[in-house]
């Protein structure tokens, strides 16, 4: 059972610039939130309430600013520094005291997931107790992104990071949870040509020793990243058009809190007393009057036990 996450929110963002000049990549706004509450409450739609947000020592004190303790979401954050962009598996590095020779999940800053299901998914991920697991998302575009080649089994047969050509159009997206090998794994990896510790390379390792799962992620559920002006624009307008449509947020750290149980209703009003004034601190006191058949991520027994479905 995994209880700790890691976001690795440091990098230098240089495809983003002049963007990311002064600021860094997850504070910029995804429509009407920081990038970096994308992640977040992936993580915490997982069940997760242990998390280490990894940062640059630039960008720290921002990070500190924006998202705190966690402890007004019913979860602790930590924070550490990654001093040189060095790679994807360091953040296991940085985090080995945090991580403590326990499971953990990893979770890549810009990365932004939504879909009917999705906290299912990541709670039964979360249930990991040996080896890893990453899933397989089909893209347009998958020379961009490590691709996995799978057999019809769905077993995992090969990894490959940024293939010109690529065998599968199956690419993995930047969520990933690991047993309590990923520190000592990600220590043993060597810097690739251009320099970082790959992901891949500790993914690797797992399917050498067969310990790799692999769950495709399905078309109903949306993987963007941010990592491009266009990407960036891409994601906004996404979260845009759902929220409009739904009159429901993505991403908003008080609502999964709450309806998961973590913070409680004093708490939600004491949160939107604090933001009264703004579209974001009504959207809080509407939560608590939402039809719960709307709590997508409980699933139908706990909707029963709640007794809203007669
Ligand atoms: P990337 O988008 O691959 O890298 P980047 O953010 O540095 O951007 P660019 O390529 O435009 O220079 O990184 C994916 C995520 O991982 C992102 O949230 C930044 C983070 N990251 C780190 O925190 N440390 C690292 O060493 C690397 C490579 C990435």
């Amino acid at each position: 059972m995994i209880t700790k996450g890691i976001v690795l929110a440091g990098g230098s963002g240089t495809r983003l610039y002049p963007l990311t000049a002064g600021t860094c990549k997850q504070l910029l706004p995804v429509y009407d939130k920081p990038l970096v509450y994308y992640p977040l409450t992936t993580l915490m739609l997982a069940g997760i309430q242990e998390i280490l947000i990894i940062t640059t020592p630039r960008d720290l004190p921002q990070f500190q600013a924006v998202l705190g303790t966690g402890e007004q979401w019913g979860i602790h954050i930590q924070y550490a520094v990654q001093s040189v962009p060095r790679g994807v598996a360091d953040a296991l590095i940085v985090g080995a005291d945090f991580i403590a020779g326990e499971g953990v999940a990893l979770i890549l800053g810009d990365n932004l997931f939504y879909g009917e299901g999705l906290g299912q998914v990541l709670q039964r991920s979360a249930q990991l107790t040996q080896g890893a697991k990453v899933f397989a998302y089909y893209v347009n575009n998958p020379e961009q992104y490590c691709v996995v080649e799978l057999a019809d089994t769905g077993q995992p047969l090969r990894l490959e990071e940024k293939p010109s050509q690529p065998q599968s159009a199956y690419s993995v997206p930047g969520i990933y949870f690991y047993d309590q090998q990923a520190t000592a794994l990600a220590q043993q990896i060597q810097p690739s040509l251009r320099g970082e510790l790959e992901i891949t390379t500790l993914n690797q390792f797992y399917l050498a020793q067969k310990q790799l799962s692999v769950e495709i992620l399905g078309r109903g559920v949306a993987w963007l990243d941010a990592g491009t002006h266009e990407s960036l624009l891409e994601a906004s307008n996404f979260v845009a058009t759902i929220e409009h449509r739904q009159g429901l947020k993505i991403a908003c750290p008080e609502e999964v809190a709450y309806r998961l149980g973590w913070i409680d209703e004093l708490q939600v009003r004491y949160l939107a007393q604090r933001l009264a004034q703004t579209a974001y601190g009504q959207y809080l006191l509407k939560v608590l009057a939402v039809d719960k058949r709307y709590f997508s991520f409980r699933d139908a027994a706990q909707l029963r036990r709640d007794g809203v479905d007669g």
